[in-house]
């Protein structure tokens, strides 16, 4: 399964800080935004990624990431010139996808809990269609809908609709069966000028083939698009990192525990950075891994 990071967009709300800059660069406590959600389509198991970022930017997610190799993964840069909507993913991320399966991840969203690894292998096995998520919200409003039957089946999905009939919003991380190609080809703009990912998971939910998944009280999810809800997410990081002992997103460790690289090499890598806590904590969960690799039973829940 390949994975995509939409990671474009003007990120208008965040101004003057994305003036010049990607939100997706912006710090969340110790480490680039964009390592939240590209650990997350590592912990789906997935080791091929393509990045989509502005032309202004997409040298420095390359700087920061290179071929992927040092992650023991592949990863690829594709520029998105105009936010022309999340749908476009599927559009300038064609040759990457290539007909096969594929995870799309918002590349400002941010996700943690422990049932995770579990229920994104999971959802990469079982797709049928697509894979999307629910996650209650207090201003439902505001987000993409889900409405479920008393069996949880999804029945409509809104985008962000006046009078919503769930609480239920759907976040940035879906999975998609390998016709998406075809259903975003014959996307067109909604009255906004986007290419809408709500139409794309309509047309799975028109053939019965969305599934939602309910992330449930055990996982949170933020989005970091203002200024409040990037500060809210840098405390979160570092209260959680803080009291947990383990740090979140940190793609080093992950790479380790996915089997993408050995113990050996996640040590040098944190070695490079042995200065900062974040370098000290990839070293120090190598030597762990190391003496008692049953450590990462983590990813069997
Ligand atoms: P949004 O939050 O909808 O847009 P934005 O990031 O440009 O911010 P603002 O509303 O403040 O202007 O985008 C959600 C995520 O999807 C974010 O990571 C940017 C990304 N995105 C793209 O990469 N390309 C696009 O065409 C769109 C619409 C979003």
């Amino acid at each position: 399964m390949k994975g995509v990071v939409l990671a474009g967009g003007n990120g208008t709300r965040l101004q003057p800080l994305t003036l010049v800059g990607s939100k997706q660069l912006a710090p969340v406590y110790d480490k680039p935004m964009i390592y939240y959600p590209l650990s997350m389509l590592m912990l789906a198991g997935i080791d091929d990624v393509l990045i989509i970022a502005r032309p202004t930017e997409i040298d420095l997610f390359r700087k920061l990431f290179g071929d992927g190799n040092r992650l023991g993964m592949r990863i690829d840069y594709a520029v998105q010139e105009q936010p022309r909507g999340i749908a476009d993913a599927f559009r300038v991320g064609a040759d990457h996808i290539k007909g096969e399966e594929c995870a799309l991840i918002l590349g400002d969203n941010l996700f943690h809990g422990a049932k995770l690894p579990t229920m994104l292998r999971k959802a990469a096995r079982d797709l049928r269609g697509c894979v999307l998520f629910g996650h209650q919200v207090a201003e439902p409003q505001h987000f993409g809908v889900a409405e479920i039957d008393a069996k949880g089946q999804l029945i409509s999905i809104e985008e962000k609709p006046e009078h919503p009939r769930s609480n239920l919003a759907i976040p940035g991380l879906y999975f998609f069966d390998h016709t998406v190609n075809d259903i975003a080809r014959n996307l067109q703009p909604s009255a906004r000028g986007e290419l809408e990912i709500t139409d794309v998971l309509t047309s799975y939910l028109a053939e019965g083939r969305a599934d939602l998944v309910w992330l449930g009280r055990g996982v949170t999810w933020l989005d970091t698009g203002t200024h409040e809800s990037l500060l809210d997410a840098g405390r979160f990081v570092r209260d959680m990192q803080h009291h947990q002992g383990m740090s979140i997103g940190c793609v080093e460790e992950i790479a380790m525990l996915m089997d993408f690289i050995s113990a050996e090499e996640c040590y040098e890598l944190g070695a490079a950075m042995d200065t900062s806590p974040y370098g000290q904590y990839v070293m120090a969960t190598a030597r762990e891994y190391r003496l008692n690799p049953g450590f990462a039973n983590f990813l069997e829940d």
